[in-house]
């Protein structure tokens, strides 16, 4: 299992069991903070019993929350959103250690419980997405098969196409053999990729297309055929495209994105069943 996918899955079945102030955010009645604040001053209950207790869990398709003795519902649509994620943000929603996090990019506070689908190294830019759903986030992300991803990589070195014969193959690293890869060299950056790499004499381009989620998996892929990534970026998530993003802003997907995303990911998870018979 990838280490996205255990993410996911350590996050527990979704949506029917979490803490009850992470209900309230998600369901609209106030932020996490606020909702703590309306459980401490008893005016909560589950069940027609006044929840205090912070860390009280709620079986969100049974149990009847109140606040106020009004019922609390569970908001009908999940949330889909699209990140440029710049450099020098890790992709987690909190850092112990108190770096900077895409959480500060997107807006958590409006939609509780959002969480980025995959993960960008700190250095990468590029497409990251988030979502409130955790069934199309484990869809996408399945272990055996992951949602097509498209990165631009600067490589140091002046990289010939035969030397991209091994990634094409299916190169061996460390911890197992990669898929085949479809990657060729680029001369320009293309005009709608969201990137502006610098591009200087002893550099070369490298597109290049995975399907797996292993930990700096492009960057050790060309460090295994000895060109160094200096800089990359994602410009495509599945159907998913920055289209002209700025940089460290967030918008929510179109209908026909959402949609285009649904089906990849019933194709995934078909070609996964069909790899696994
Ligand atoms: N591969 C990497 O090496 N890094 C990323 O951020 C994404 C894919």
């Amino acid at each position: 299992m990838t280490d996205d996918a255990r993410r996911i899955e350590g996050n527990g079945p979704w949506p029917h069991t979490m803490r009850l102030q992470r209900f309230l955010a998600r369901a609209g009645v106030a932020s996490r903070r606020g909702s703590e604040n309306l459980m401490t001053a008893g005016r909560v209950s589950v069940n027609g019993v006044v929840a205090c207790e912070l860390g009280t869990k709620i079986d969100v398709d049974r149990d009847v929350v109140e606040v106020d003795g009004m019922r609390v519902s569970w908001p009908a649509e999940a949330v889909y959103l699209m990140l440029h994620k710049p450099s020098g943000y890790l992709t987690t929603m909190s850092d112990p250690q108190g770096r900077p996090t895409v959480a500060e990019l997107v807006p958590c506070d409006r939609y509780p419980g959002l969480f980025p689908v995959g993960r960008l190294d700190m250095d990468t830019t590029g497409l990251l997405l988030f979502t409130t759903d955790g069934d199309l986030g484990q869809a996408l992300l399945h272990p055996s098969r992951h949602v097509e991803k498209t990165y631009l990589a600067l490589v140091d070195g002046s990289m010939s196409d035969r030397e991209l014969e091994p990634l094409r193959k299916g190169i061996v690293l460390d911890d197992g053999p990669c898929q085949p890869a479809r990657c060729s060299l680029l001369e320009t950056v293309p005009p709608d990729a969201g990137c502006s790499f610098k591009r200087v004499r002893g550099t070369s381009l490298v597109e290049i297309d995975i399907h797996e989620g292993r930990k700096n998996q492009v960057k050790r892929m060309l460090g295994a055929v000895h060109h160094p990534v200096l800089e990359l970026h994602r410009p495509a998530f599945g159907p998913l495209r920055l289209n002209g993003l700025a940089s460290g802003s967030w918008r929510e997907l179109e209908r026909a994105e959402l949609d285009a995303l649904r089906e990849c990911s019933c194709t995934v998870k078909k070609q996964a069943t069909e790899n696994n018979r």
